[in-house]
């Protein structure tokens, strides 16, 4: 419980979040809420307000839970996606004593029926404004079945690519994924559902990237580096939080009441719900602190976390901890209330049979389908392109297309589509090429492996020879498809199966290689980087996904993401990240300076990189003052030119360093971006303003601290940036 003195002194940054915005769907005030919940509460019986507290394992049938819910024992259900029995529980719920509504909860993250691209591809288009969308959009998709709460957006920040997780979140920046999470709930609230927002908090830190092992977080990393996407969530509405299975410091979140208590619910002013994850509260005994569930309920509960997820504890032991004195009523009360005010916010208490009568709704897909196009064009990474391999131009001629996923009519090869959804129509790399192919020029396709992911050969040379006759050879591969997402954990992250050893034989034809890369993390392509000429990531890119990447291929749409995370040279050189605190001795190239010896200091991409079919000039960097006081803003001028042929998109980003400080700060901090786009020979000045209280940093007293120093600001089009600037903050 190391965190419990430390935050006490937690001030300025974490200033309460602002109170839920009631919908509009809902009966009035917040105050109204507030008297609506007490009346029922004073209503309740104990086992009625502990069937808020919880929903029960995934076990069928649905039938006795029906029942349950009929007297009040459940308020809520996971992965209930059949409209016939949302019917069926609304209808229970309706008829039970007090009437209370269910909350029917799924992982409606990016694919329901359409696949989005993943998440981390939303943050690669480095566009909030389109997860908002996307979001919006999975939200429709999911209420349309009678769905009310997600458990998204996950904001785990991780540095990490060994663990699988990170292609649900939004990558290794604070900043970047606040923003993205922010836009996120936005989003999926719009589309009608209830947020979670998880894994609350520092999950993304799995030591040796192995999910779910145990973190080792100081104060100051915590708060300035996990903490800020899960505030940014708050002030955007969040009605819910997942705490997260890991442990902090040895102390499992589960049961950490200086986190879920005294940071989350009291400094930062969160009056939602907090769920567990799935099984977590009997995951205490396995973590041995614990005897048994019952123990392990009493300790998360008195931790705060108001909502069970399936361990079956809280129902079987809360009535007992209550009668014998271990927790008082009034615990068990503000728990429920939490639970009830999301309820009247959601408007779920408005609802009538008639709401129920129609689902499921129907959804207009053809929308929801330009929205997953727009997201996957922007969200393809263009990591090189030399010689001007790509596009593909009416000059290409002959293109061979190599790779069995390029003919895969998969939606996703990735991890969190619910299964049991009827999908509808996509099309593959290879028709969406076929379509594409001008007067003269033609494809020429080869699957080279029995399978879409390149586990084992099918024709090796017939795919070889298909290179032979091209001249130019777009080689298609997947991060393996079982081995990402929840659980999945790699110490390799080269190319998986035999796709590397294809690789490897494409390269002694000596043809011109476009490599196009589906992953849902960052890999170690060093040396795929040496035999490809061009190199495109293009995530998971979904149902429509793979017409997107056409339109990218042959030009019609120019590439414009950029790295959320940053790629790798070899797994060893992992965790990293751009934002790293500077050393004592940096690396010269000689010994006892920091670095290793078998391998270069630097990424093989660095976090912000991209390319476009087009090149950007950083004209120049100017600042409206030389200094700026604690409490004040400056401006910064960034001028960007596009010096080549072609319109584009660039991100233009800013960083900060301060200099000098009571700690060590990092070398770099992304504090602010805007994706532009430029005509040939346009040049277009970006102003930015930067605010002193933007540019602070907790200490290990977890005191939030803006200093008068010299700092340097700097931009461009990747955090290897290419202006700079400085200024100082004063006192006044
Ligand atoms: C995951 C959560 C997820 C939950 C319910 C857990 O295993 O960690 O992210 O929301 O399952 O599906």
């Amino acid at each position: 419980m190391r965190f419990l003195l430390v935050f006490t002194l937690l001030g300025l940054s974490l200033a309460p979040a602002a109170a839920n915005p009631v919908r509009p769907e809902t009966l009035g005030s917040a105050a109204a809420i507030e008297a609506a919940v007490d009346r029922l509460l004073a209503r309740m019986t104990l086992k009625e307000k502990i069937g808020q507290l919880h929903f029960p394992s995934l076990a069928f049938p649905h039938e006795p839970q029906i029942e349950a819910v009929r007297r009040g024992e459940i308020g809520a259900m996971l992965n209930v996606v059949d409209p016939r029995y949302i019917k069926a529980f609304a209808a229970a719920a309706r008829e039970s004593r007090l009437g209370i509504p269910m909350l029917y909860a799924i992982d409606a993250i990016y694919a329901l029926k359409i696949t989005f691209p993943p998440p981390l591809a939303w943050a690669a288009t480095w566009r909030p404004d389109l997860a908002e969308l996307a979001a919006y959009d999975v939200a429709r998709e999911a209420r349309a079945l009678g769905v009310n709460w997600t458990f998204a957006p996950m904001v785990d920040v991780s540095r990490d690519p060994r663990w699988g997780r990170v292609i649900e979140g939004a990558g290794e920046d604070a900043f970047l994924a606040s923003a993205f999470s922010a836009a996120r709930v936005k989003g999926y609230r719009r589309g009608g559902l209830a947020t979670s927002v998880k894994h609350f908090v520092g999950y993304g830190a799995p030591e040796g990237g192995r999910d779910y092992t145990g973190t080792e977080i100081s104060t100051p990393e915590l708060l300035d580096r996990y903490l800020p996407p899960f505030k940014a969530a708050l002030d955007a509405g969040s009605e819910t939080v997942m705490a997260s299975f890991n442990t902090i410091n040895g102390v499992p979140v589960t049961m950490n009441r200086a986190l879920v208590t005294d940071l989350l619910k009291k400094r930062l002013g969160f009056d939602g719900f907090v769920t567990s994850d799935f099984v977590a509260i009997g995951e205490l005994v396995a973590h041995g602190v614990a005897r048994d569930l019952e123990e392990a309920s009493v300790l998360a509960f008195k931790a705060g976390i108001d909502f069970d997820m399936a361990s079956g504890g809280y129902d079987l032991y809360l009535a007992r901890a209550v009668a014998d004195g271990r927790i008082k009523v009034g615990a068990i009360d503000d728990a429920v209330r939490r639970v009830l005010r999301v309820k009247y916010r959601l408007g779920l208490f408005d609802q009538t049979e008639a709401d129920f009568a129609n689902l499921p709704r129907p959804v207009d897909d053809a929308a929801v389908r330009r929205s997953a196009r727009e997201v996957a064009r922007e969200s393809f990474v263009m990591l090189k392109n030399d010689k001007a391999a790509l596009p593909l131009t009416a000059a290409t001629g002959r293109i061979a297309l190599i790779g069995s996923s390029a003919d895969s009519a998969q939606h996703d090869h990735s991890w969190w589509g619910p299964s049991g959804h009827q999908k509808p129509e996509t099309e593959t790399l290879r028709a969406a090429l076929e379509h594409r192919m001008r007067p003269g020029q033609t494809l020429e396709y080869a699957p080279a492996f029995a399978d879409p992911c390149g586990r084992e050969f099918k024709d090796k040379d017939a795919a070889i020879a298909v290179a032979k006759r091209a001249d130019v050879v777009v080689y298609n591969v997947i991060e393996d498809c079982e081995i990402q997402g929840e659980g999945v954990s790699r110490t390799k992250l080269g190319l998986s199966g035999q796709q590397k050893t294809m690789l490897d034989a494409l390269a002694q034809t000596g043809k011109p290689i476009v490599l196009v890369v589906e992953t849902g993390r960052p890999l170690v392509l060093a040396e795929a980087s040496q035999q490809a000429d061009a190199i495109l990531i293009a995530w998971h890119p979904g149902t429509e996904g793979r017409t997107a990447l056409a339109e990218v291929l042959t030009g019609e749409v120019a590439p414009s993401g950029k790295l959320p995370m940053t790629f790798p040279r070899a797994e060893g050189q992992i965790p990293m990240s751009y934002n790293v605190l500077p050393t004592g001795r940096p690396w010269t190239g000689s010994r006892y300076t920091t670095g290793y010896v078998d391998e270069k200091q630097t990424p093989l991409y660095p976090f912000g990189h991209g390319l476009t079919y087009t090149t950007f000039a950083y004209d120049k960097i100017v600042l409206s003052e030389p200094k700026m006081p604690v409490k004040g803003t400056i401006d910064v001028d960034v001028t960007v030119r596009n010096t080549g042929s072609r319109a584009g998109a660039e991100v233009v980003q800013l960083y900060t360093r301060q200099l000098v400080a009571s700690r060590s700060r990092p070398v770099k901090e992304l504090r602010a971006f805007e994706k532009i786009t430029l005509k040939p020979g346009e040049a277009r000045t970006v102003r930015f303003r930067l605010k002193a209280q933007d540019l602070g940093f907790h200490n290990d007293a977890g005191r939030f601290l803006v200093e008068a120093a010299p700092y340097t600001v700097m931009a461009g089009g990747s955090s290897d940036t290419a202006l700079l600037a400085d200024f100082v903050v004063t006192r006044d």
